[in-house]
């Protein structure tokens, strides 16, 4: 598939296929299923930074959040698969994923996910460990002090860096804004930071808006065209939009989208 001119092509309008929240001049959210390939035609996106559901039982309004592995390893296929054909040659994935999950069974999230993308087209380049400081306080310890069966759990997230064809960036405007310190403490691949409040910003998962912006300066250049296909209340647009980069979000829930679009509204203004 040959690369389209993005610019003409930054879908700010309603189709069969998704409905229209909130825009500005670059940024955009939609209401729409990312598991649908027809959400977009062409290879838009520079970056994509995203967190799915983890399949962990969140009362979402809209998804099941507690399939059985292999029908999560199947929904995880199919979006990595369409955010693959969504991207240009040169761009980035940032996951944000588990690393292991404890409940129902013992499963390997973060390889298994990491391996599905590198079979829909993905490369790997490397793993950021998320030292997630308010991670929620132990209550399981196995056996305790029994050899028995202790259950090891670590306080930790990963963000994989993944990229579709070539990591070099040749494309887009060339301007980083990153700062010498922010881009010395970023490279190092042990981020620690706390945890958005769930209560605070009305979602069940948010990102910490720290989270979506250190991936956007690291990894993208001023004006790129960003995507988050599981926008959930927004924060990925926001930072984008506060870091001069052009973003569009998808959400599957209308609650979710309401709320972005509310974020959003309060950040940039009405549209
Ligand atoms: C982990 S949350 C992401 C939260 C987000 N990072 C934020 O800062 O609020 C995952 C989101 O994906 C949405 N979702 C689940 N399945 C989806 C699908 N097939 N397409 C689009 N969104 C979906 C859920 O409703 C939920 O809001």
């Amino acid at each position: 598939m040959s690369v389209v001119q993005r610019e003409n092509l930054i879908p700010f309008q309603s189709d069969a296929h998704k409905k229209l929240w909130f825009h500005d001049k670059n940024i955009a959210l939609f209401q729409a299923d990312c598991l649908n390939r027809e959400t977009f035609e062409g290879e838009l996106f520079d970056l994509i930074v995203t967190s799915p559901p983890y399949n962990v039982g969140i009362a979402y309004h809209s998804n099941n959040d507690e399939l059985n592995y292999e029908s999560y390893l199947a929904f995880s296929r199919q979006w990595l698969r369409n955010c693959y054909h969504w991207s240009l040659p040169e761009a980035r994935l940032l996951l944000n994923v588990p690393l292991d999950k404890n409940k129902g069974g013992h499963h390997s999230v973060g390889a298994d996910i990491t391996t599905l993308a590198q079979q829909v087209g993905w490369r790997y380049h490397s793993t950021i460990v998320w030292n997630e400081g308010n991670i929620s306080r132990r209550t399981a310890w196995g056996s305790w002090l029994s050899a028995s069966a202790p259950h090891v759990i670590a306080p930790v997230e990963l963000i994989l860096v993944l990229y579709k064809d070539s990591w070099k960036k040749l494309r887009g405007s060339k301007i980083s804004d990153i700062s010498k310190d922010e881009f010395m403490t970023w490279t190092n691949g042990i981020w620690t930071f706390n945890g958005e409040s769930k209560k605070r910003i009305g979602h069940p998962a948010p990102f910490p808006r720290e989270l979506p912006r250190r991936c956007i300066k690291l990894f993208s250049y001023v004006d790129d065209l960003v995507l988050d296909p599981f926008c959930g209340s927004g924060t990925t647009l926001l930072e984008a939009q506060l870091n001069q980069r052009r973003a569009i979000g998808l959400e599957l829930d209308e609650a979710y989208c309401k709320l972005a679009a509310q974020r959003l509204v309060e950040a940039i203004g009405l549209f």
